[in-house]
């Protein structure tokens, strides 16, 4: 299939890209290159000749037209955002400007043009911090909590209302926390990996009992790609990793891997709004595409931190700049 894939230079796009193009995809990677999208992580397919990028903002009408009509592809997988919870609460306008506008300007090109089949990736996060037992179905309300999750929850509708009032064939898939290699190190776990890594704190927020489901990164895209062809239009998937961890305990065990002490935790003040836990059911995905998770916590977990050990340029890279500008203004012990 000829696919479209925006956020293809972030951590799961360019997890996403990979996959498609070794699975005999031709991809076009559409990408405004922030301080998220590096192209070090696209570089393994960088010349391969199913493969272009192309940098640009999913929210510029102009361009977004001009590429959908010049690459006339089968489908659009949506994956470029602003995705973190911490900074959209520092943040937030350009958390809107990308997840709502830019979603709208890609979906309009997608009706305007035809495109025959539209995925677009969202999180579990629209569903807000949820008591134990429950877990949330695709059928439970929205009640997110920060300026990403609600940015999210609005482009979710957004992608929905175009399958309802335009009939075009869109299915919405939400995720659990990923996790695996080139994941930007401003998330939990390569955060506390590459800080482990260089003696650094690991800046534990409250008491450390909040709890997420974690998805190994190719296990979400495997989930992705069984939407795009076996998802049903107009709904909605889970996609989770059967894992559920307090933050306190992913901790543990990187600490455990990595053979540093327990000295380096550091309890620092509460992200405000924070959702306690997050759950899901993936049992439509699983009953309806035979998809299923196949990677262990434990294993995931010493490839990524093995991932992390040998590529200690490609963290000094994304740590400078930028990176260093947001912590430095916003949080000390980074
Ligand atoms: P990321 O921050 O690593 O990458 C986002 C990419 O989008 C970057 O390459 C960035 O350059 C690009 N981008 C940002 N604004 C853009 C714009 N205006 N135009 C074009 N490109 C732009 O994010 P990620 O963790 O890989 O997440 C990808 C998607 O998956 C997001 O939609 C996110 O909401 C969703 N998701 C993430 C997780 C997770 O745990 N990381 C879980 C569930 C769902
Ligand atoms: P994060 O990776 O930011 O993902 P999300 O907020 O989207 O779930 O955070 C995962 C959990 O880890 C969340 O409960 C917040 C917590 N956390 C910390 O305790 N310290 C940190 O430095 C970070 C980044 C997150």
């Amino acid at each position: 299939m000829k696919l479209l894939i925006t956020g293809g230079a972030g951590f799961i796009g360019s997890a996403l890209v990979r996959m498609a193009v070794a699975g005999g995809h031709e991809v076009v990677n559409l990408d405004l290159l922030t301080y998220a999208g590096n192209l070090d992580n696209v570089a393994s397919v960088a010349s391969h000749p199913r493969y272009r990028f192309v940098q640009g903002d999913i929210a510029d009408e102009t361009l977004v037209e001009a590429l959908v009509a010049d690459s006339k592809p089968d489908a659009i997988l949506h994956l470029a955002a602003e995705s973190h919870v911490d900074r959209s609460i520092h943040s937030p306008k350009p958390v809107i400007q990308t997840n709502l506008v830019g979603t709208f300007t890609l979906l309009e090109a997608a009706r305007k043009l035809k495109v025959p089949r539209f995925v677009h990736v969202s999180t579990d996060e629209v569903y807000g911090s949820l008591e134990a037992p429950l877990e949330a179905d695709e059928t439970f309300p929205l009640q997110s909590s920060s300026p990403y999750s609600s940015s999210k929850a609005g482009s979710d509708l957004l992608a929905l209302s175009y399958f309802k009032t335009f009939g075009m064939n869109v299915s919405v898939t939400r995720a659990s926390n990923n996790y695996g290699p080139f994941q930007f190190p401003e998330k939990l776990i390569p955060l506390m990996i590459s800080n482990a890594l260089e003696d650094k704190p690991l800046p534990v927020y409250g008491d450390g009992q909040q709890v997420r489901d974690w998805l190994y990164v190719d296990d979400h895209c495997r989930g992705i790609l069984a939407v795009l062809t076996k998802g049903r239009a107009g709904e909605i998937y889970n996609i989770g990793g059967n894992c559920s961890l307090p933050n306190i305990e992913v901790v543990h065990r990187i600490l455990k891997i990595t053979g540093k002490p327990e000295s380096l935790i550091t309890r620092v003040a509460d992200r405000p709004g924070h959702d306690r836990r997050y759950a899901l059911s993936s049992a439509k995905l699983e009953r309806e595409t035979g998809w299923a998770p196949q990677m262990n916590f434990d294993e995931g977990l010493q490839a990524t931190i093995d991932w992390y050990r040998n590529n200690a340029a490609w963290i000094a890279r994304v740590k400078s700049g930028a990176y260093r500008e947001f912590y430095e203004k916003n949080y000390s012990n980074r």
